[in-house]
């Protein structure tokens, strides 16, 4: 067998469909742009259409297979909307990745409840629906990839973690109980833990030049992330070569975790 077979039947996502939340910017788009190359037809959920086409267009103009559908995470109905368009694009999917987050960074004294619910809605509640909505047809089928992006601040309080820091404890939790229930049926759950990544996420953050600095101190690599960083980890979850790996929390964030 030569070294490209080995590295496809380990690796390659050809035949499987992917959704990507999230997969307009930032990590999201880095991981729909990986796992589209790595050969899965992506469908990419976000609410800007402008960046929704732009990435489609970029992914089809490189060869890929990719759809968008726009779709509103932040209420329980956005959310079964989104899932169904995305399940029209190429099926339903084999992998789902859950990215669309945010962090709307109140003083912890002046989170009120709405800041609480939107919170938990786009970045607790859709990665559950999702998983409702798909998790059992992959666990019928025998194969399954469920992703969720989470945070430093699911581990430790760290800048400010507020109802963010909650939102992303759970999800950890949340991809425990996926991974418990349909491990058996060839569905991994794990969730991919960023560092300080520069993406529009963080842009207010990112326009502090001193800050910047100093969390990119606090890795051992000497540099804050980017989004191509979770390209590798993101198709090697999503492949078959990660069948034995779940419920586990993958540290990309060049040590800071760790220093
Ligand atoms: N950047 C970091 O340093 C960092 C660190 C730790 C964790 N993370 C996590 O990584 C994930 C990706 O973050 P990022 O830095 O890549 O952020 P980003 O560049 O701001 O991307 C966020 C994505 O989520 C979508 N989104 C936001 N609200 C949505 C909603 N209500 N409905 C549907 N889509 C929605 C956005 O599109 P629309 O606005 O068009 O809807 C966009 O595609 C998030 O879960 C974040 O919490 C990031």
């Amino acid at each position: 067998m030569s070294a490209q077979d080995y590295l496809t039947d380990l690796f390659s996502l050809e035949g499987r469909v992917a959704l990507v939340t999230g997969g307009s910017s930032g990590i999201g788009k880095a991981i729909a742009t990986a796992l589209a190359k790595a050969g899965a037809k992506v469908v990419v959920v976000a609410r800007g259409r402008e960046a929704l086409a732009a990435t489609v267009t970029g992914l089809t103009g490189q060869g890929c297979q990719a759809a968008w559908v726009s779709a509103d995470l932040g209420s329980r109905d956005g959310i079964r909307a989104g899932a169904e368009a995305a399940a029209e694009a190429f099926g339903e999917p084999d992998i789902l990745v859950s990215s669309a987050g945010i962090n709307l960074r109140p003083p912890m004294g002046e989170i009120d409840e709405s800041v609480w619910d939107t919170t938990m809605t786009v970045n607790l509640e859709s990665p559950f629906l999702l998983g409702q909505r798909f998790g059992p047809g992959m666990a019928e089928r025998g194969f399954g990839r469920i992703i969720h992006v989470t945070s430093q601040q699911a581990h430790r309080a760290f800048v400010q973690s507020g109802a963010y820091g909650v939102s992303k404890g759970a999800l950890e939790s949340l991809a425990r109980s996926q991974a418990e229930a349909w491990s058996p049926h060839g569905v991994t759950c794990n969730t991919l833990v960023p560092g300080f990544v520069m993406t529009p996420l963080n842009e207010r953050l990112a326009s502090d030049p001193e800050q910047v600095a100093a969390l990119a101190a606090r890795t051992m690599t000497g540099r804050n992330g980017l989004a191509e960083d979770f390209a590798g980890a993101a198709v090697f979850l999503a492949s078959r070569a990660s069948a034995y790996v779940t419920g586990q929390s993958i540290f990309v964030d060049g040590g800071l975790s760790v220093h």
